[in-house]
Formats: C-alpha cells, structure tokens, sequence
C-alpha cells in the first residue's frame, strides 16, 4: 500500500500551484513519503504568507480559513494509505526470492534489539565488513587522483570499460604472476558482489548452477532473480533447479563430487564464506577435472585470498587446465578496507569458450560495456597503490591484524568447548552449536551478550547448527565480545 499524497490539495490553497505528478527533487524530507514533503511545504508557505500580513493578519486569517481547512483536510485524507496498484507485474523470479537478503535481515533484528535495549552497547562479530582505516599511503594516492580531477590536467572522465591499463597490468603481475594470465583478461570493476550479478546477466536464465552448501547468498539470490530456479521448497529449504554440494566437516569442507550431477555452472568460494575453509590444490585439481568433464564452468570467488594461512592455491589460475573452464573474482574489499570504496576485478581467459566456441571473454566484455561504465578513477588510483610495494605491505599488515582477531574469537570458542572450523584462512570463524537452530543461537547471543553474529542457516541448509563468527573489529571490541561469551557460555 502506498501514502498517496498530492499537489491538489496545494492547488486548492494556491491556485496557480503546478500539478507534478512526480515530486520533485530537492528540498527538506520528511519521514513518510517523499510526496508529504511537498504538501507540508504548502502549508509552511501558508504560515509564511499570512504572518507577513502583519496588521492585518487576524482578519486575513478568518478570511484565509475558509481556504485552508479544506487543504488540512485534503492533507489529512491523502495520508491514509490508498491501495493504487499500478498495471506492472511483479518480476515472478524476484517474487522467488525468501524473506529478505541475509544480511539486511540481521540489521532488521539488531534493530529491534536497538529499540528495546536502547542503552546496550551491540558488537558486531556479524556481516563480514571491515573496520580498521585505510592505509594513509592509500588515502593519499586516492586524494592526489581527486584533486587532480579539479585540474585542467589531471581531469579525466569515463575511463575504459574494463579498467585502466596500469591497474589491469598490476593485477595480472601481482596475484597472476607465473600463472599466465594477461591484462587483457582482467576486468577490473566496483567489486565482486557486482561482477557476480553480471556474470549471471553473461549466463541467462536457462544454464543450471552448482553451489556449495553453506555459502555466499550472492550467488543463489543472482541465479533466482535471474531465472535459473524454480521456487523455494520448503521442505528442504533449497531452490528447485538449484544443486547444493554440502560442504560440512564431515567431508573436509569440499563437495563429494561423485554424488554431484552436472551442472552449467559451479560456484566456488575458497577461502570460504562462511565457513572459513579453503580448497587444497588436490581438492582443486579434482574440482577443475570435474568441471573439465562435466563441460562447465567454474566460478572462483577468491575474496579472502590474501587471508591464506596454509599453502593452499590462492587462484584457481595454479591448478592446469583452469583457464579453459575457470572464471575468477577478487576483490580489494577486504584486502584494503575498500568495502565502500569499492573496487574489485575478474579474470576470463581467453579460452574459456562456449559451446558454439564463442569466447566467454567477449560477452563479458559486452555486459561490462553495457551495464557498467568502469570502476572509479579515485578506487583505481586506490587500487595502484596498494598493489605498489609500500601498498602491499601496508595490506599484509592490515590482514594480519585481522588474523590476530580471528585467532582470539577461534581460541575463545574452543576454549568454553565450542567445535569451531575455519579461521586459519579466513576472516570467519565457523561455530559448531550441535542440534540447535542457528536463529535460536543467533537470538541468545544477541539478547543476552548484544553481539551480533551471523546465523549459519542464513548461508543455505547445510549452515544450519553453526554461527559464523567475523574478525573484522576493532581490537576492543573483540576482546569485550570474548568476555561476553565467556560469561555467557562459560
Ligand atoms: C565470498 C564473497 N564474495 C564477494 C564478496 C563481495 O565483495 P565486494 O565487496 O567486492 O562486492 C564478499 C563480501 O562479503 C564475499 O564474502
Ligand atoms: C561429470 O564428471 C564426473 C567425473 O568427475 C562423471 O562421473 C560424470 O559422469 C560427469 N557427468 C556428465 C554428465 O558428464
């Protein structure tokens, strides 16, 4: 239902009053609709004009009563909700899509907590976003590109589509070096989240997709609104059309392929969100031999990357035979604190073809071009100088950092007896609470420590009975969220 509020009740006050049917842009909101905004102007308009009536102000107002009643009255009718519909139809796959995207969910709750205990104070171990400022040595870069832009030198507009030829070379030579992937495969982007929904637009709605099970909710809600599903079942709590590979502890964190069925696509995050595992290089080996055979194609989210403790791959790039079945994608996200900068990339090799031997490269190349204008100059000027020397020391460092923290929350964990998993490779800590609902864990927490985590069940059914645990925090915050738990669980 929608508050329908409208200039007819301004024209019956002023009659020279236009009759936009949109608002217009600018001027002070109010809570409600952007529509009430324009009506309360008119009424403070109204006030204005009979104020400066001065002398004769009383009289005007008797006189003006008779005009503005009707308008309060008008006011107040447009405030009760209408029920205009337009003639539109509902996106049936958006209308798939349960309950809200994880994340906004968890803000929707923390929330309510807010309201009700308005003087706690919440820590949130909850949506994997970072926290610790950006290097200055990256800040500055970033303010040399900008202020350069208010330069008759320095300005620039649009940049290439696919990114700028310096940042795609540093990319190819930073984490592609040996590994035989060319600037011209590298697209760089505003993140990965982004270049995951292009990637569906790139696929369509009639290729089958694979994910692991827990993971992302980027790469199932994409391929419903995008129509590679049927509806939600809520028996299994799983899309139709859609293959979850249980990835628990039970199996290492790696799918049983053998009891997989092919399918166009397979989405795979290692190190894993949110598990926190990260794939060995005989896992991959047998995952790119699968995709080889099966005729499919890999998509590598390799966010946490940099977050690699052991001596896993870190690109799906050092297992051959990737570029010919492998589509990766990064991010400097959490790599540099860039979650509002936004900057990300993704490599499609040159041989990575269709059926019809159309190289994937080049419709990539086309979404970009279409639904994307390139990355920020300012990110990019961001992104060249963390992948300068000084940069990528400045990032380790900053990753270490977290590394301390998700080492406290693995120890805190283990140490009031709770399984955790992950950790090692990964910002995220993977909570074991044995046959207990992860909603119900993630409510505890939440009302009797105000710490916010994530649910695991949020990441598809196979997270169910676990909480995931973030790292990024300040260090305070980290340890005060271990005293918490320690109280409570202990
Ligand atoms: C696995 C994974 N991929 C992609 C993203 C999104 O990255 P970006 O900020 O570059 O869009 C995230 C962010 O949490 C993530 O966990
Ligand atoms: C997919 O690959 C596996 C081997 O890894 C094989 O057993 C299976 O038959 C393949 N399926 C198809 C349809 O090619």
């Amino acid at each position: 239902m929608a508050i329908a509020m409208h200039w007819s009740c301004l024209s019956l006050f002023l009659p020279n009053a236009p009759s936009y049917s949109s608002s217009p842009s600018g001027g002070a909101s109010l809570p409600g609709t952007a529509n009430s905004f324009v009506s309360f102007s008119g009424l403070r308009a109204t006030s204005a004009s009979s104020s400066s009536h001065g002398f004769f102000a009383k009289k005007l107002w008797s006189l003006e009563k008779t005009r503005i009643l009707p308008v309060i009255e008008c006011l107040v009718k447009s405030l009760e909700p209408t029920t205009h519909t337009t003639k539109v139809q509902r996106n049936a796959n958006l209308a798939k899509l349960q309950g809200g995207y994880l994340f906004p969910e968890i803000a929707r709750r923390r929330n309510a907590h807010i309201q009700k205990y308005p003087d706690a104070k919440i820590i949130s171990l909850g949506i994997g976003d970072t926290t610790e400022p950006i290097p200055g040595l990256i800040t500055l870069a970033m303010e040399a590109r900008a202020h350069g832009l208010s330069t008759l030198e320095g300005y620039s507009g649009y940049g290439a589509e696919q990114g700028e030829k310096a940042m795609r070379v540093a990319l190819a030579e930073t984490f592609y070096g040996g590994m035989d992937i060319k600037d011209n495969e590298i697209f760089v982007s505003d993140g990965a989240k982004c270049d995951i929904a292009r990637l569906q637009l790139v696929f369509g709605p009639d290729v089958s997709i694979a994910v692991q099970d827990p993971s992302y909710p980027a790469y199932v809600d994409s391929s419903v609104m995008m129509g590679q599903t049927g509806a939600f079942r809520k028996d299994v709590q799983q899309y139709s059309k859609i293959q979850y590979m249980r990835c628990s502890h039970e199996n290492d964190f790696f799918p049983d392929l053998s009891s997989v069925p092919r399918t166009d696509i397979i989405f795979f995050c290692s190190p894993n969100n949110p598990t926190g595992s990260a794939a060995t290089r005989e896992q991959l080996k047998e995952l790119v031999a699968f995709a080889t055979i099966n005729g499919s194609i890999i998509v590598y989210d390799s966010a946490y990357a940099i977050y690699m403790s052991d001596n896993n791959p870190r690109s799906i790039y050092e297992i051959p035979g990737a570029r010919e079945v492998a589509i990766e994608t990064g991010s400097f996200s959490k790599y540099a604190g860039f979650t509002g900068v936004r900057l990300g990339w993704t490599v499609v090799p040159e041989e990575l073809l269709f059926s019809d031997g159309f190289p994937v490269r080049n419709d990539f190349n086309r979404v970009m071009c279409t639904c994307f204008n390139g990355a920020s100059n300012i990110a990019q000027a961001g992104g060249l100088a963390c992948l300068s020397p000084e940069g990528l020391k400045a990032m380790n460092k900053m990753v270490s950092f977290y590394k301390e923290n998700t080492a406290i929350l693995v120890d805190t964990f283990t140490s009031l007896g709770f399984k955790t998993f992950g950790g090692r490779n990964a910002p995220y800590v993977w909570v074991q609470f044995p046959g207990r609902d992860s909603w119900d864990v993630f409510g505890e927490i939440l009302e009797k420590s105000h710490i916010v985590t994530t649910p695991g069940s949020g990441f598809g059914p196979g997270g169910e009975g676990f909480i995931r645990a973030s790292a990024f925090g300040h260090r305070e915050n980290i340890l005060e969220a271990t005293s918490r738990l320690r109280k409570l669980y202990l």
